[in-house]
C-alpha cells in the first residue's frame, strides 16, 4: 500500500441530512449511494433526456449524494422540500430589476481556482442574490457551468466585514436599504459531467487542511515513480537538473532538396526569442519561409490500439531546466533522447482513456464541429498526449482516484484534472511568454506546431498551493448547494418553488461544450447527453431554429419551477442580432415578462478569435419576471379581452424601476418606452394564444388616456409622482434612446451614434445590441450589425490621414491627443479601425456600393426556389422594385411581391405602388 492509500477517512462527526440523522458524512455518504445505485438500476431513471453516458460505476464514483449526483439529482425534490420555503401568495415581495456587472471579481483566487468556459465571477452574482432574496431563498442555475451561482449564493453568508461595508455603503448612496446577509441555498445544474464535477467541488465543504497533505503527498509520490523521466544533465556534463518544460516541434521538408527541417531549431533567434520570417535550409541552403515549408507526416504504432496512425513528426526541440535555483536553456542532448524512447516504449497507464472523439463511429472520420483537418486532426483522446505527459497525467489521475475518503479523492481528481489540457500537446510554445503552462487556445482544438510539455511539478505546483489558500478563506457547508446533471429543460422541482435564478445560457454557436470537455470526461468516463445540448452547431446539426428550441424549452421550465412575482437574471454573450432575438423570444414565449435589458462587458473577448474576426465577448444582462398568478388568472378568464391588455400593463409597469440615475443625471428607461411596452404586451398574447385586439396606434392612444406620460416615458400614477420629484432635483430631462426595429431605424441609430462618437466594433456593439428590437413585419430581418457598418460606414484602416470625423471627435474627447497633427502615429493608432460616417462626397461612393450588394441580393430573392421568402430585407426589396421599374421589368417585381407575406407588401407604401404599377402595366403589355 502506498503512502496516499495510508491515511484515514476523514471522521466528521455527528450529521443531519435531509431530516436523517448519521453518526458521520461517511455514513451519510453510504446511505444515500446505496439509494443512488438503486435508483441507476432503474432504466426509467436512466431514461430521462440530458441523462449521461456512463457506467453506474463510474456515475457513484463521480457523486457525493444527496448533494452531487453526476446525473439527474432523485434527491432535489427532497432538498427544496426540505430547505425551501413554500410559495404563499399573501407573502409581500416586491423589487425592482437590477442588473449586473460581469466584469468584477475576474482575479478573485477562488474564482480563479477552477476554470471554465465563459466563467462568471461568484463576485459579480453577489449582489443580485443580496437584492432579489433573503437569507435562506433558494437560487437556481440550471445551465449552471462550474456552479458560481452555487459559491456566490454562499458567499453572500461568509461575505467579510469590509465587502459587507462597501455593499452597504453603496446601497445607501443608491436609496436602497442594507442587504440581508446570510447565505443563501442554491441548486446547480448542468447538461455536462465535467462542469457539474466542477461545481460540485466548488460547493460542497472540503477538509482543506486533510486536502493540503494529500496534495502534498501525491505530488511527492508522482515525483518518486516518474521524477527520472523529467531530469537532464546540465552543460558541464554531470549536474542533474530539474526540467520544467520540453518544447516539442514539429518537422517540416525543404521545398527545394525535401531535406528534414525542425522549424523552430532553423527560425528561432535565440539572442531575441524572435522568430525570424525566413531563414535558410539546412541542407541546400535554400530561403525557406514558414509557408513555404510543408509538414512532414510519418505513421507509427498507436500507442494504445497498436493500429498504424499516420501522425506529424514531432521533435524535442528545447528543454528548459533548473540547477540550484537558476534557469537554463539547452537542446536536447542524446542521454535526453535515450530517456525519451526509453518512455515512449512503456504502455500508456491502464486507466488512459482511449475513447474515439465523441464516440464517433470508426468509419466516420470527422467527429464534431472542433474537427480540424491536417495535422490538427486526431481522433482518439489520448493522440493528445506525448508519452511522458500521458505517464505523468495518467499516475496523477490513478494515484488520486485510490485516495480512500470519497470527499478528498474527489477534491484531488478536481486539482489534477485542470492539468489535463496543460499537459495535452494543445500546450502552445509561446516564445515571450511569462509561464509555459496553459498556453492552449481557449475554445478550439488547435494543436499547435510547437508545444511545450510542462514537468508535473511546472504544470501544478503553484496550483495545490492556491487551491488550498483560496478553500482555507471559502468555508461553505453542506445543505446549502445541491448539484445535479441533466437538461434544463426537465428538472425535477415543484412548481414555483423557486424563489430567484441567475443563468448564463450557452450564446448560439459560440462554444461547443460538449465538445471542449470530452476530454475531461473521458478521464471521468461519464459524459454529456448531447441531444438536448442548446446550442448551435453543424456537427448536431443543429441551426438557429433548434437552438431557439431548445431554449424555449429550458425557459418553460424556468417559468414552471419559479415562485409567481419572482425575477430571473440571464446573462448573454452574443454578437449576433439573430440569435439575440432568438433568446428574447422564447424567454417571453416562455412566459416571462422582459423588465430590463443593458449591455455591460466592454472587454475584447479571448475565444474563437481564430475563427471569427468580429467574435467580441458582449455581455447583455436581461431581467425578467414571473408575472404573479393573479395577472395570468384574470387574463385566461378575460379571453384576452382588451380590458386584460391594461391590466398586463397596469401590472407591468408595477415591475419596472421608477427612476434610474447615472453619474447624478436622470437616464432615460427604455422599458417606459411605449413601443416597447406594446412589443412586451403583443408578446403576453401571443404566449397565451389570444389575438392582439388592438393596432398599435389604438394601444398608444389609449395608453395616453390612461397613465401618465413623462419624457417619452409612461408611469403609474404614483411613480409619476416619485419621477416628478427626481426631475425637479436634476437639470435636464433623459435623452430618450433611439429605437431600431428595422434596418432603416438601425443604420439612422448608428450613423447618430457614430456622428457622436466614431467607434470600433467592439465599442458600438453593446451600445447597439439592447437597441434593437425585433423586426416589425413578418419575415423581415435586420441585417446583423457587421453587415450594416460594412455597407453603410466607412472604417478607418489605419493607413493615411486620420479622417476628419475622428480627429475632431478623438481631439475632443482626449486630453492626451489634442492639437495632434492628422498623421500623428498616436492619433492614428487610437483612431484605427473605429467606424464613422462618411463625408458627403465619398457617401456617394458609399451609395453606390451598397446599392451594389443590395441588388445582388435582391438577384438571390427573384431566383429563390420556392413559393414563399423565409426571410427578407425591406431595403433589398426596395433598391431592387426601384431597379426593376427603372428597367421596365415588371414580371421580376410581380414574382418577388408574390414571395413576400402580402402584409409586408401591404404596409410598405413604395413597394405597394411599385407592385400595383407592374401589375397594371404588364396587364397593358399582355
Ligand atoms: C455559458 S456556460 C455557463 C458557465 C457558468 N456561468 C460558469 O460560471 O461556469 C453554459 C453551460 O450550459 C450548459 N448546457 C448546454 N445545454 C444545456 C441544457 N440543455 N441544459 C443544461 N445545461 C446546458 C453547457 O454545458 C455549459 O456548461
Amino acid at each position: 500500500m502506498n503512502d496516499l492509500l495510508k491515511h484515514q477517512k476523514q471522521d466528521t462527526g455527528p450529521v443531519e441530512c435531509l431530516g436523517i440523522k448519521f453518526p458521520n458524512e461517511q455514513a451519510r455518504r453510504e446511505h444515500f449511494l446505496k439509494v443512488l445505485a438503486e435508483k441507476l438500476r432503474d432504466p426509467k431513471f436512466r431514461k430521462q433526456d440530458g441523462f449521461p453516458t456512463g457506467t453506474d460505476e463510474a456515475i457513484l464514483a463521480m457523486s457525493d449524494p444527496p448533494y452531487y449526483t453526476a446525473c439527474p439529482n432523485p434527491f432535489l425534490q427532497d432538498f427544496v422540500r426540505h430547505y425551501g420555503k413554500q410559495y404563499d401568495p399573501s407573502v409581500k415581495y416586491s423589487r425592482e430589476p437590477q442588473t449586473v456587472d460581469v466584469t468584477v471579481g475576474k482575479t478573485d483566487a477562488l474564482y480563479k481556482a477552477h476554470s471554465y468556459h465563459t466563467k462568471v465571477p461568484h463576485l459579480a452574482i453577489v449582489p443580485s442574490i443580496l437584492h432579489y432574496t433573503e437569507p435562506g431563498d433558494i437560487v437556481l442555475d440550471a445551465f449552471g457551468g462550474s456552479g458560481m451561482t452555487g459559491v456566490a449564493a454562499q458567499w453572500c453568508g461568509l461575505a467579510p466585514l469590509a465587502y459587507r461595508h462597501e455593499v452597504e455603503m453603496e446601497w445607501k448612496k443608491q436609496g436602497k436599504p442594507a442587504p440581508k446577509w446570510g447565505a443563501r441555498r442554491a441548486v446547480i445544474n448542468d447538461l455536462s459531467p465535467a462542469a457539474t464535477f466542477i461545481g460540485a467541488n466548488y460547493n460542497i465543504p472540503v477538509d482543506v487542511e486533510a486536502f493540503a497533505k494529500a496534495g502534498k503527498q501525491l505530488l511527492k509520490e508522482l515525483e518518486q515513480d516518474i521524477g527520472w523521466m523529467y531530469e537532464t544533465t546540465h552543460s558541464d556534463g554531470k549536474t542533474k537538473g530539474q526540467i520544467e518544460y520540453t518544447v516539442w516541434s514539429e518537422v517540416f521538408t525543404c521545398p527545394d532538396c525535401a531535406g528534414e527541417v525542425n522549424f523552430l531549431d532553423e527560425a528561432l533567434d535565440e539572442d531575441s526569442k524572435s522568430v525570424r520570417d525566413d531563414f535558410p535550409c539546412p541542407h541546400c541552403g535554400a530561403e525557406l519561409t514558414k509557408k513555404k515549408l510543408e509538414k512532414l507526416f510519418e505513421t507509427t504504432a498507436d500507442p494504445v490500439t497498436g493500429k498504424a496512425i499516420k501522425t506529424a513528426k514531432r521533435v524535442p526541440s528545447l528543454i528548459s531546466y533548473i540547477v540550484n535555483g537558476k534557469k537554463y536553456e539547452k537542446k536536447p542532448d542524446s542521454n535526453d533522447r535515450q530517456v525519451l524512447g526509453k518512455i515512449a516504449l512503456i504502455p500508456f497507464p491502464a486507466s488512459f482513456p482511449s475513447n474515439r472523439m465523441m464516440h464517433a463511429p470508426e468509419e466516420q472520420k470527422k467527429w464534431g464541429d472542433k474537427w480540424r483537418a491536417g495535422s490538427a486532426s486526431f481522433s482518439h483522446v489520448h493522440h493528445l498526449f506525448l508519452p511522458r505527459s500521458a505517464q505523468a497525467i495518467g499516475t496523477l489521475w490513478e494515484k488520486a482516484n485510490q485516495y480512500p475518503d470519497q470527499r478528498i479523492r474527489a477534491f484531488l481528481l478536481y486539482m489534477v484534472e485542470q492539468s489535463i489540457w496543460g499537459f495535452s500537446i494543445l500546450n502552445r510554445y509561446r516564445l515571450r511568454a511569462y509561464s509555459h503552462v496553459n498556453q492552449y487556445l481557449t475554445g478550439v482544438y488547435y494543436v499547435p506546431s510547437q508545444c511545450a510539455e510542462p514537468a508535473p511539478s511546472y504544470n501544478l505546483g503553484g496550483k495545490l498551493d492556491r487551491l488550498i489558500k483560496a478553500f482555507r478563506e471559502f468555508r461553505s457547508s453542506n445543505g446549502n448547494a445541491l448539484i445535479t446533471t441533466g437538461t434544463a429543460a426537465n428538472l425535477s422541482l415543484a412548481n414555483s418553488s423557486i424563489d430567484y435564478i441567475f443563468t448564463d445560457p450557452p450564446f448560439g454557436d459560440n462554444l461547443a461544450y460538449s465538445e471542449l470537455n470530452f476530454i475531461v470526461e473521458a478521464f471521468h468516463r461519464v459524459f454529456t447527453h448531447q441531444g438536448p445540448e442548446a446550442v448551435m452547431s453543424d456537427s448536431q446539426q443543429k441551426g438557429l431554429h433548434e437552438y431557439y428550441r431548445l431554449m424555449k424549452a429550458c425557459f418553460s421550465e424556468y417559468y414552471r419551477v419559479l415562485k409567481p412575482g419572482r425575477w430571473m437574471t440571464v446573462v448573454f454573450s452574443n454578437t449576433q442580432a439573430a440569435v439575440w432575438n432568438g433568446i428574447r423570444t422564447a424567454l417571453q414565449e416562455a412566459g416571462f415578462v422582459i423588465a430590463n435589458v443593458s449591455a455591460l462587458n466592454k472587454v475584447q473577448g479571448s475565444f474563437n478569435a481564430v475563427s471569427n474576426a468580429t467574435s467580441v465577448k458582449q455581455d447583455l444582462v436581461i431581467t425578467a419576471y414571473k408575472p404573479n398568478g393573479g395577472l395570468e388568472d384574470r387574463f385566461v378568464k378575460s379571453e384576452g379581452h382588451i380590458d386584460s391588455v391594461w391590466d398586463f400593463v397596469r401590472t407591468h409597469l408595477g415591475y419596472l424601476p421608477s427612476v434610474k440615475m447615472r453619474a447624478g443625471e436622470l437616464e432615460f428607461i427604455q422599458e417606459r418606452d411605449p413601443r416597447i411596452i406594446f412589443d412586451r404586451m403583443v408578446a403576453w398574447f401571443v404566449k397565451h394564444g389570444f389575438a392582439v385586439p388592438l393596432s398599435s396606434q389604438e394601444f398608444q392612444a389609449g395608453l395616453m388616456q390612461r397613465f401618465e406620460s413623462r419624457d417619452g416615458m409612461t408611469f403609474l400614477p404614483e411613480q409619476a409622482a416619485e419621477y416628478d420629484k427626481k426631475r425637479m432635483q436634476v437639470a435636464s430631462a433623459p435623452q430618450m434612446e433611439m429605437f431600431v426595429s428595422d434596418e432603416r431605424s438601425a443604420i439612422d441609430w448608428l450613423a447618430d451614434f457614430l456622428k457622436k462618437r466614431p467607434s470600433t466594433y467592439a465599442e458600438i456593439t453593446p451600445e447597439y445590441m439592447p437597441v434593437v428590437g425585433a423586426a416589425k413585419k413578418k419575415g423581415e430581418v435586420i441585417p446583423e450589425l457587421i453587415r450594416l457598418l460594412d455597407e453603410n460606414f466607412i472604417q478607418f484602416d489605419g493607413k493615411g490621414e486620420v479622417p476628419s470625423q475622428i480627429h475632431s471627435y478623438l481631439s475632443t474627447n482626449h486630453k492626451d491627443l489634442r492639437g495632434l497633427d492628422k498623421t500623428s502615429p498616436q492619433l492614428i493608432a487610437k483612431a484605427k479601425d473605429r467606424w464613422y460616417v462618411p463625408d458627403p462626397n465619398k457617401a456617394q461612393d458609399l451609395e453606390k456600393k451598397r446599392e451594389r450588394a443590395l441588388l445582388k441580393e435582391f438577384e438571390g430573392y427573384a431566383d429563390a426556389a420556392g413559393r414563399k421568402l423565409k426571410e427578407f430585407r425591406l431595403e433589398v426589396l426596395r433598391s431592387g422594385f426601384k431597379v426593376a421599374w427603372a428597367n421596365k421589368d415588371y414580371q421580376t417585381i410581380i414574382k418577388v411581391a408574390q414571395k413576400i407575406p402580402e402584409e409586408a407588401l401591404q404596409e410598405d407604401e413604395k413597394l405597394l405602388l411599385w407592385y400595383d404599377q407592374a401589375l397594371t402595366r404588364s396587364e397593358g403589355s399582355a
